[in-house]
């Protein structure tokens, strides 16, 4: 992951790198570090941890220069202290990356030989070494970069300053997204669009391969054989402000509480609610001709596709083949080019999606994206893109983009079914009646669960493991629901299809353990009460969040009992999405944890 700017200005820049930064912590928080050139000198400030000690260190010990590069980082290789903090230095020469050098190890053992001296632990300082070493041989600035990236593989966006050269950034890209940015006598470069929004709109973005020399009047883009390439500039509608947490402790509660309007909104655009119906979604994909569906995603994208898996096949009786992204592109899937696939991503930068997007591309499949962010590589590359219009989501914790994910799978796999002519009118009319409910009946559940929730949080914040039991589209909410509590949590917690439970996890069950049992009146409800009751039989402390007709038929004493609204079951899952993510929430503010940004984790991933 790892976030990169930089600046080619007309002024000071390293107050400019570390707001453009603010907009890339997002991409991983261990450790940042700004580099710029001042009167033919590099120099640099680093900071372990969050940005906001880089900018202590830098009110400390300001930085001059009107150039420069800056990184927020997510540690992949070597700790994340200042030591190994980005940017790295090596011989008048300062890089920062964003990826991986997958041969660091063999160039680093070379160089080694040869008698030069690593100071980090990271794959990247390989890059800056390569670099010194070319230009110590006599190479040019740029015939020393196109040597580094013949040599280098891997996954990189990269930029570099070189001591003997004031006026120019040179950068490249070969997986990880890199935007260059026009502004008027300046140029920018930054991992998105939204880094460099309060400079310019005025994007161009690197596709793989590419590298580009950046200077004060505008950038020559160059392929990887040394070709000049035109990368076309377009006005990006990402926003300027740093979006602020309202009256909320987190951004994670505030996104939970924004669902009934980005609900909304994102149905508003595939549905139209006078008439009912689905609106025909144009340039699509064609639903009424493919045999099948891929999907696939990472994460809380892929258990919202989980779920799209269940309507695609209920509504439109089309096959659905789903996996995980990191394992989908090398599982040799024996793939029908007549074929759509869908990936969902709320970044549209995950680097497993983006792979497995690829490799179904490179089989003739049409390629659907579901994503939040609408510039994103995902998008770019897809040939038909559903916005799930969410807005900005800052906590590393996704919510609102989840739900915002399924309500666009729902509405999809409803205007499918209706192409596919396995729904009727009728049934499609009813199916929309409830869709269009879903924000008020929202609005509803968060205005009255909250109380319950708090108190039964600060019995979750006391335990070691969680169990998370659903069946149907609650079985892919209960991993949800896991995912989200382990994640801001750090209690472990599992998932299971309650019809599962008896073959292997019931051995867990003891009066120690907590299982949240998702039960809809549904027509699961009979046989979910059944294996709840085998864990009362054990003395498991059940915790059963259902619906009203759910809690009169239940007979079970249950340690709590979240009660919600009765709906349809195609909003069962938002509904029910909402429970979970509080209960997550809620745990992990009574354990004081870091809610928007836990250990270890980025919002966007953008390494395999
Ligand atoms: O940006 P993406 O939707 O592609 O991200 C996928 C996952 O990394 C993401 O959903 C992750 O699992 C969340 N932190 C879960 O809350």
């Amino acid at each position: 992951m790892c976030g990169i700017v930089g600046i080619v200005g007309n002024g000071p820049v390293a107050e400019r790198l570390v707001d453009a930064l603010k907009r890339l912590e997002y991409r991983g928080y261990d450790s940042a570090g700004v580099a710029t050139l001042v009167d033919g000198r590099l120099d640099r400030r680093r900071a372990e941890g969050k940005l906001v000690n880089l900018e202590k260190r830098l009110a400390a010990e300001p930085l001059a220069g009107n150039i420069g590069i800056a990184h927020t980082r997510w540690a992949t290789h070597g700790a994340p202290t200042e030591g190994n903090a980005h940017p790295h230095f090596v011989d008048g020469v300062a890089v920062v990356h964003n990826g991986i050098i997958e041969n660091f190890s063999e160039i680093r053992d070379e160089l080694t030989a040869e008698g030069r001296t690593f100071t980090t632990e990271t794959d990247t300082e390989v890059v800056a070494q390569l670099l010194a070493k070319y230009r110590r041989e006599g190479l040019g600035r740029r015939e020393a970069m196109h040597a580094m990236l013949r040599r280098v593989t891997g996954a990189y966006a990269l930029a570099v300053l070189f001591e003997d050269d004031p006026s120019t950034i040179m950068a490249a890209r070969s997986g990880p997204p890199l935007a260059i940015g026009y502004g008027k006598g300046e140029m920018f470069l930054g991992s998105d669009a939204i880094a460099l929004a309060p400079f310019t709109s005025e994007i161009a973005y690197l596709v793989d391969g590419d590298w580009a020399v950046i200077g004060r009047d505008g950038a020559f883009v160059f392929d990887i054989d040394g070709n000049r390439v035109d990368r076309p500039r377009q006005i990006s509608s990402a926003s300027a402000y740093l979006i602020d947490k309202g009256n909320h402790r987190h951004f994670m509660e505030k996104e939970i509480h924004e669902q009934p309007e980005a609900i909304s909104h994102a149905l508003g655009h595939y549905v139209d609610f006078l008439a009912h119906r689905v609106k025909p979604v144009a340039g699509g994909i064609d639903f009424a001709a493919v045999p099948s569906l891929a999907i696939s995603a990472c994460g809380t994208a892929y258990l919202a596709g989980l779920v799209g898996k269940y309507w695609f096949e209920r509504y439109a009786r089309l096959p659905v083949e789903i996996d995980v992204a990191s394992e989908f592109r090398y599982r040799e899937i024996p793939l029908n080019p007549a074929s759509a696939a869908l990936f969902i991503s709320q970044s549209g930068e995950t680097a497993d999606t983006l792979a497995s997007l690829r490799y179904c591309k490179e089989h003739g499949l049409k390629i659907g994206a579901v994503v939040n962010a609408r510039e994103s590589t995902i998008a770019r590359e897809s040939d038909a893109v559903f916005p799930i219009l969410a807005g900005p989501e800052i906590g590393v914790a996704s919510t609102k983009a989840f739900t915002c994910q399924l309500a666009v799978l729902a509405a999809l796999s409803i205007g499918a079914g209706r192409a596919r002519g396995t729904l009727t009118e009728a049934e499609e009319k009813h199916l929309v009646r409830h869709l269009a409910e879903m924000p008020r009946v929202m609005a509803g559940v968060l205005n009255t669960i909250q109380p319950a929730i708090e108190q039964l949080s600060r019995e979750l914040s006391k335990c070691k493991d969680v169990l998370y039991l659903g069946r149907g589209t609650s079985y892919p909410l209960a991993m949800e629901g896991a995912l989200k509590l382990k994640e801001i949590s750090y209690i472990h917690a599992e998932g299971y299809a309650a019809g599962e439970l008896k073959h292997g996890p019931i051995a867990l069950i003891d009066e120690n353990m907590p299982v949240i049992v998702i039960a809809p009146h549904d027509r699961f409800y009979e046989k979910t009460v059944s294996n709840m009751q085998e864990v009362a039989a054990r003395g498991g402390r059940i915790i059963l969040i259902t619906d009203e007709k759910g809690a009169a038929a239940s007979k079970l004493s249950t340690m709590a009992t979240i009660v919600l609204p009765n709906v349809d079951e195609i909003i069962a899952p938002m509904i029910y999405s909402l429970p979970i993510q509080l209960l997550a929430y809620h745990t992990a503010v009574f354990m004081g944890t870091d809610v928007d940004q836990p250990r270890n984790l980025a919002k966007s991933v953008t390494v395999e």
